[in-house]
């Protein structure tokens, strides 16, 4: 069961009533359930341990870094993907273990790298030739060794969108097939690095298997290579990516159905248990790093309808929740189900339903047909738990949105929306 869901026409936050919460807390406002996020934790989890295989399960904490939502997991046994240092900050202050924390990202600073290693986390995602030979010389003037696992990228297209694909030739991430060996080499021969693992992340919101199977092939052999030459590899790390539905999220008759939703849509649980039996034969502790899936349909975005106008050619619904409230439409035209609070028999309507922001960019959906809206309507972004507020930002000077979790019959505020005096700093 969704935590999510609408009853007599009206939407509901596990037990309360999505208006009632944005009355009180005013719009723009994220809800999270805290039920939601435990079920997601545990479908992933479970098959894990099941799975008898030793193994780490990292929340990319990029995808949503609110404190109570990073104790929630890691009072869960989970580890940590940093990807700053401002990350880790964050997950050592909200309980998750150093021997958990692994640090991935192409551009680390020195500055980050030796607070990693003096924070002693289990893990470096090294991505490039350059930055294994930088954390060798700052491990060696800090008489430490630094675990490492080397990113290949393995050229595999995980057909997702071209902004969070993240294994091809063309993409930043990851060291290429053809100098891969020669990193190994090289990282073997310094004194101050530990080669632990391998790691590879080809993507976010991948819906589809075949890409994780391409994947775990490639390492395979990989593994293989580098064993030959020596190298005790301990770790494979596989990253995230597992694609969660935006779509026909929910279902109701006064909800136009989307009818180009991806049909074939591997679940969460057909996901990892592919990918674990795949892992399995290496006989390797199992890292794995979810994000999306662990938060994003835990979270929705509650909002209010300011205007409606009608241009010449195209109807505009003009709202109070902007691109700065939630990026992910305009930075990658993500598709969000849109539902609004009070579900009516108005019959529907194609628009632009769009923020308050100075940006033509700047909708929460485009072409859209919904429920004819009013002025003061409220509605729900879904889905929108993860990279929903962790990308939001003040431009325009606007403020960030308060932000609440619910847990059955109990919700509090988790994040106070922002005050313009906090614009100073
Ligand atoms: C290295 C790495 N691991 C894990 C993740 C999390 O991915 P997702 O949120 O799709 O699970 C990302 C996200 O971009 C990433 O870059």
């Amino acid at each position: 069961m969704n935590h999510f869901y609408i009853k007599d026409n009206r939407l509901y936050a596990e037990n309360f009533l999505v208006e009632d919460l944005a009355k009180e807390f005013g719009t723009p406002l994220y809800i999270y359930s805290k039920n939601q996020i435990l079920k997601n934790y545990r479908e992933i989890n479970q098959p894990l341990v099941n799975s008898k295989l030793d193994f780490i399960n990292c929340y990319a904490i990029k995808a949503n870094s609110n404190p109570e939502i990073l104790k929630l997991l890691a009072e869960e046994g989970a580890g940590a993907e940093i990807a700053s240092g401002g990350e880790l900050y964050l997950a050592h202050k909200f309980g998750y273990l150093r021997n958990k924390i692994t640090f991935t990202g192409v551009g680390k600073t020195d500055e980050e790298i030796e607070y990693a290693l003096k924070e002693n986390i289990f893990n470096f995602t090294v991505e490039s030739m350059q930055e294994v030979k930088v954390i060798s010389e700052i491990a060696h003037k800090l008489g430490v060794i630094a675990r490492v696992s080397i990113r290949v990228n393995p050229d595999i297209d995980a057909k997702t969108h071209p902004y969070i694909t993240t294994g091809m030739k063309e993409n930043k991430f990851g060291i290429d097939s053809k100098d891969i060996i020669e990193v190994f080499k090289t990282a073997l021969k310094m004194p101050n690095i530990d080669v632990i693992g391998i790691h590879s992340h080809i993507g976010s919101q991948i819906t589809d298997v075949d890409p994780y199977i391409e994947a775990v092939k490639y390492l395979g052999d990989l593994i293989k290579k580098v064993e030959a030459m020596g190298v005790n590899i301990r770790y494979l790390n596989f990253g995230g990516g597992f694609g969660v539905r935006y779509k026909n999220v929910l279902t109701h008759r006064y909800i136009p159905f989307e009818e180009d939703e991806i049909k074939e849509y591997a679940s969460l649980g057909d996901h990892i248990e592919s990918v674990i039996k795949l892992l399995s034969v290496y006989n390797k502790k199992l890292v794995i790093e979810p994000g999306r899936s662990l938060v994003a349909n835990a979270g929705i975005l509650a909002g209010k309808v300011l205007f409606i106008k009608q241009g010449e050619v195209k109807k505009f619904v003009i709202t109070d929740t902007g691109m700065n409230d939630l990026m992910r439409p305009c930075l990658y035209q993500a598709y969000h189900q849109l539902v609004p609070l009070n579900l009516k028999d108005t019959g529907t309507e194609t628009v632009d339903i769009v923020g308050p922001v100075c940006e033509t960019s700047d909708f929460l959906a485009a072409k859209r047909c919904i429920q004819r809206l009013e002025r003061g309507d409220r509605f729900a972004v879904m889905t929108t738990g993860a990279y929903g507020y962790s990308l939001s930002s003040n431009y325009n000077a606007r403020l960030r949105p308060a932000e609440v979790l619910v847990d059955g019959d109990k919700y509090r505020l988790i994040r106070e929306r922002e005050k313009v005096e906090e614009l100073h700093y």
